[in-house]
């Protein structure tokens, strides 16, 4: 599910983080959604509301008692008809105001009103953010089962360090996008493998299998999206760890090996997506191998483990899924693959169209049949892929 034709009451309060909700309001409505916008007093002190009206072509909603609204009841009306709230940036005073339900102004009224969700990307300095009064009122919000777009850490614009910087837009959008996910594995313990494994040669040269990581990454942020706990085992890549997920970093498919033997007990979903290497050097020199002349190394392999298979073949395995990454005959190979591991569900793509590439097409197979998925952005596949492995564990109960 995208973001089309979601309908999203944007409120802005004031920080100095707002500078960067223009980009945020952009954004959303770029990926198709419709966004009213709702400001506090102090949010006009940093950003005008003709910006917000100039980016999401809609008039900018700022006073409790605008008389454009027939019947004056601006504080209901405008959100009656929204999807979700999501309020970026989030001072500690607004945080203060909703956590004690107050409302005094338009937006705090709006969010008090509200039937939709409520989604907060909180932006303060850091000792507001470490202030009991906050800790206490974000645990109040948490309670009332308000959803939370970060903040972060690091660098604020007051000059201090710490806790409490606003997601950056393209954050904050991938959080709307997993709040509106279908929350298919509530409660499921899921555990994801990704990227390649490097086998040493020696302590600076390696062998490993060209593996960007984006899939598995994709599968272990759709699965945390419907809602299961997720670990993901990954293998050296260059990529930022979804939000909400637990990450494990190995080199070797023997460490991913170990760590996937740490993780697997309760795990009730196994997908395995890492490129793992087959083999790895029989002895790998602890020194670096010179370079002499003529002479050529000669490399002797033995074979690694077979993670995916390992997991299948345990007593209470849990349900497993496995990749298959084909140069030819995607389905014979795939559908082989499946009987070998042991597992009731692979997913086959062909290499050449999906390595490193933020597309893939991809099939999926299992034991008597077969569905093709198409071809997409990661994310959109492992959305579907996880919305189908969800409906065969289903399935399987009954
Ligand atoms: O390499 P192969 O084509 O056999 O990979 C198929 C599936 O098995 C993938 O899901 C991969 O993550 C998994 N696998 C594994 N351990 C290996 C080799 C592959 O878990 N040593």
């Amino acid at each position: 599910m995208t973001l089309k034709g979601k309908r999203i009451l944007l409120g802005i309060t004031g920080g100095i983080a707002a500078y960067k909700v223009a980009v945020l309001a952009r954004a959303l409505g770029k990926a198709g959604c419709d966004v009213r916008v709702a400001m506090t007093e102090a949010a006009m002190r940093f950003v005008t509301p003709v910006t917000l009206q100039a980016l999401t072509g809609q008039t900018v909603w700022t006073d409790l008692w605008d008389p454009r609204i027939a019947d004056n009841m601006s504080h209901i009306e405008l959100s009656r008809d929204r999807d979700l709230i999501l309020v970026a940036p989030a001072s500690a005073d607004f945080l203060a105001k909703m956590a004690l339900g107050l409302a005094d102004d338009l937006l705090s009224t709006l969010v008090l009103a509200r039937r939709c969700g409520l989604m907060v990307a909180p932006a303060m300095n850091v000792e507001m953010w470490d202030n009991p009064a906050t800790q206490r009122n974000l645990r109040t919000l948490r309670e009332d089962g308000i959803a939370f777009a970060g903040p972060a850490a690091g660098d604020q614009a007051c000059g201090e360090t710490g806790m409490g910087r606003m997601l950056e837009p393209e954050l904050i959008l991938a959080e709307v996008e997993a709040w509106f996910q279908p929350k298919v594995l509530a409660g499921k313990r899921v555990l994801v493998t990704a990227g390649p494994t490097e086998e040493a040669i020696d302590p600076v040269r390696v062998i490993t299998n060209s593996s960007s990581g984006k899939m598995g990454y994709a599968v272990a942020r759709a699965a945390h999206e419907a809602g299961a706990s997720v670990t993901l085992i990954s293998g050296p890549v260059a990529l930022a760890t979804p939000q909400g997920v637990a990450r494990v970093n190995v080199r070797s498919a023997r460490q991913m090996f170990n760590e996937v033997k740490a993780a697997v007990e309760g795990s009730d979903i196994f997908i395995g997506v890492a490129a793992v290497a087959d083999w790895r050097i029989q002895k790998p020199a602890d020194k670096k191998i010179k370079k002499i002349n003529d002479r050529l190394p000669v490399l002797k392999f033995e074979e690694n483990p077979d993670i995916l298979a390992w997991v299948a073949a345990r007593k209470n395995a849990p349900f497993c899924v496995g990749f298959a990454a084909e140069s030819e005959k995607v389905a014979a190979n795939a559908r082989a693959k499946r009987a070998k591991k042991g597992v009731p569900l692979i997913v086959a793509n062909l290499v050449q169209e999906a390595l490193g590439a933020d597309d893939n097409a991809i099939t999926l197979f299992e034991a008597r049949s077969s569905k093709v998925l198409g071809r997409g952005p990661k994310i959109e596949l492992a959305r579907k892929l996880v919305a189908h492995v969800a409906g065969m564990i289903e399935k399987a109960k009954r």
